[in-house]
């Protein structure tokens, strides 16, 4: 299907803007009660892999519905290529979401399709391609993924790899100008991980996009990103590229690159202390 020229419709994106994803200042909370986020900012150049990195519930997963246009924020700027997303009307976030490809944090594939229907889906969705140039697209895709003599299979008979392939296959379907995936190493053996990894940084480079992993799985990342924002507690706490973050003394950063249990990131989440809770319990 012909793209609109840039302009004519409120819809259009910019893929030429060098900067892909920018959030200035960005404060967000789902209630009044608590911020999840407070004053990130961050700047992803067009062509990179970036890694958000975190402890759970930091709000790794919210940032990217920031940037997907699900959420608005409280304050601050959400800009992808050159459109301000908190703006956008309903076409111009339908057209965000053609251009945003997502590998969803526990997203599974439609279990009652094949592995061919499942990357033909968005497609279906959101072109009106014959079923021939559908066929030749998808199976493109799931070259890309080395999955294409897996393309008649149902997912129950995939391993979890292949299958975490197959969704990352779905998340380009449409040729998206950013490729966001939550999670995507996330309970996977350590070859699956190296080879969804790998392919990761590929595809970005073979379709020129942008792509944004969120992850806790420092180890994978370094192998494979440009650059790494760390989060805790809603606010940025370090950030760099491989290199500086693998030299980092700063306390933070080295809890993750060592994989230390405690440190800055607690292992336990907020909670009465112990014996206060026990005599609660008990009386
Ligand atoms: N829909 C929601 N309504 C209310 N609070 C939410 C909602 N989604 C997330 N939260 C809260 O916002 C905070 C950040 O959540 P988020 O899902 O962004 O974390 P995360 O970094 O992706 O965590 P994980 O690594 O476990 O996926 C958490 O405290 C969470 O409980
Ligand atoms: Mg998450």
């Amino acid at each position: 299907m012909p793209t609109p020229p840039a302009g004519r419709t409120p819809a259009a994106f910019d893929r030429r803007r060098t900067t892909a994803v920018e959030l200035d200042n960005v404060t967000f909370g789902y209630d009044r009660t608590r911020l999840v986020l407070s004053g990130i900012t961050m700047s992803i150049p067009r062509g990179r892999v970036v890694a958000i990195m975190g402890g759970s519930g930091c709000g790794k997963t919210t940032i990217l519905r920031l940037i997907g246009g699900q959420l608005r924020p409280r304050e601050g700027r959400v800009v992808v290529a050159g459109r301000s997303v908190p703006d956008l009307d309903r076409d111009g976030l339908y057209a965000l979401r053609r251009e945003v490809g997502m590998l969803f944090q526990f997203g599974a594939l439609f279990t009652d399709m094949t592995v061919f229907e499942n990357i033909a889906f968005p497609l279906r969705e959101h072109t009106d391609l014959s079923e021939e140039m559908i066929r030749d697209l998808v199976l493109m895709k799931l070259n890309a993924v080395g999955l294409r003599g897996a393309a008649s299979l149902v997912p129950s008979s995939l391993s979890g790899g292949m299958a975490r392939r197959v969704a990352l296959a779905r998340a380009i379907a449409l040729d998206p100008m950013l490729a966001m995936y939550d999670e995507p190493f996330a309970g996977l053996d350590p070859i699956s991980l190296g080879i969804v990894g790998q392919l990761i940084r590929k595809l970005n480079d073979a379709l020129g996009i942008t792509s944004v992993i969120v992850t806790h799985d420092v180890y994978e990342s370094l192998k494979i990103v440009d650059y790494l924002y760390f989060v805790s507690e809603g606010r940025i706490v370090a950030q760099g590229t491989p290199a500086e973050v693998r030299a980092s003394t700063d306390p933070f950063v080295r809890q993750f690159v060592d994989g230390e249990a405690d440190g800055p990131v607690p292992f336990h989440v907020k909670a009465l202390p112990l014996e206060e809770e026990f005599a609660l319990h008990a009386g």
